[in-house]
């Protein structure tokens, strides 16, 4: 056990995009950032950009690992945690932000559609909080923060199953701080509006502009944005916050 790691942070989804700024936001001197990844079939580009992050992560004198797995596969999640405890013997934070789009209109949508977004945004935060939850449980402190959305407060034409995804990940995040809240561990989640990263990359540039009409802050929001609301989050300055969903806007909703 590497006994110079004060802390011990796990984020999924942290080769790109949000997951890339939050284990940039997490990383200190004294912190170990673990993150995953996982997308079949660009495997190779993943692993570049996993390699990216790493490098980001250690500049700011953290230590980081990245580990290709997949969140919603029990046994690959199983195996990431284990790899942590064996590192560091403890979980501080826990950030579930890996998370996909299947869009579709209700009546076109495949049932894998439904399924793959449902596994990977709804089961793989599931898995993760009831492996991390153990451990923080035990030494009486952590924190858990979930990516949501904000469609999953208002709802989106195209996304029935990630905006259920994301609404789901709202009532888990509320039962979890109920649950968890005895125990010294806070739970809450960060609910980013439109955000520039390889995820909205591939909206159209009409969709982008009726987006960018409904923000009153008048641009996108950057995955910094909304790393600096995980970064409270996971504070000392957060100790009183569980429960809640921030809405990292611009103001979308209010
Ligand atoms: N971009 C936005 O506008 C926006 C808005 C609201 C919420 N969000 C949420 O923020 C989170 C991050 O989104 P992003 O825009 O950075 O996405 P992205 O597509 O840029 O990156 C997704 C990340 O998740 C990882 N990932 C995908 N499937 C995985 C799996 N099965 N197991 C492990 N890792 C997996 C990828 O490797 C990558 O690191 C998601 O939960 C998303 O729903 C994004």
């Amino acid at each position: 056990m590497a006994a110079e790691i004060e802390r011990a942070v796990v984020v999924t989804g942290g080769s790109r995009g949000i997951g890339r700024a939050i284990c940039q936001a997490l990383a200190e001197a004294g912190t170990h950032v673990f993150f995953n990844y996982y997308t079949p079939g660009d495997r190779e580009a993943e692993e570049t950009a996993a390699a990216e992050t790493r490098e980001l992560v250690e500049a700011s004198g953290a230590k980081a690992t990245g580990i290709w797995a997949n969140v919603a596969d029990k046994e690959q999640v199983e195996t990431f945690f284990k790899q942590v405890m064996e590192t560091c013997g403890r979980i501080d934070v826990l950030v579930n932000n890996a998370g996909i789009t299947r869009d579709n209109l209700l009546v076109r949508m495949k049932e894998k559609e439904w399924d793959d977004v449902l596994e990977v945004n709804l089961k793989g935060p599931f898995l993760c909080i009831q492996i991390a939850s153990r451990v923080m449980m035990k030494q009486r402190s952590g924190r858990i923060i979930n990516i949501a959305s904000i469609v999953g407060v208002v709802g989106n034409p195209g996304q029935a199953n990630y905006v259920a995804s994301k609404a789901g990940i709202i009532g888990l995040t509320k039962t979890a701080a109920r649950e968890y809240a005895s125990r010294g561990v806070t739970v809450n989640a960060v609910a980013p509006g439109f955000i520039e990263t390889d995820m909205t990359a591939k909206l159209s540039q009409k969709v982008k502009a009726a987006m960018l009409a409904q923000i009153p802050l008048g641009r996108a929001g950057t995955p910094a944005d909304v790393a600096a609301a995980v970064k409270f989050l996971a504070s000392e300055d957060a100790a009183y916050l569980t429960g809640q969903v921030i809405h990292v806007s611009g103001g979308m909703y209010m």
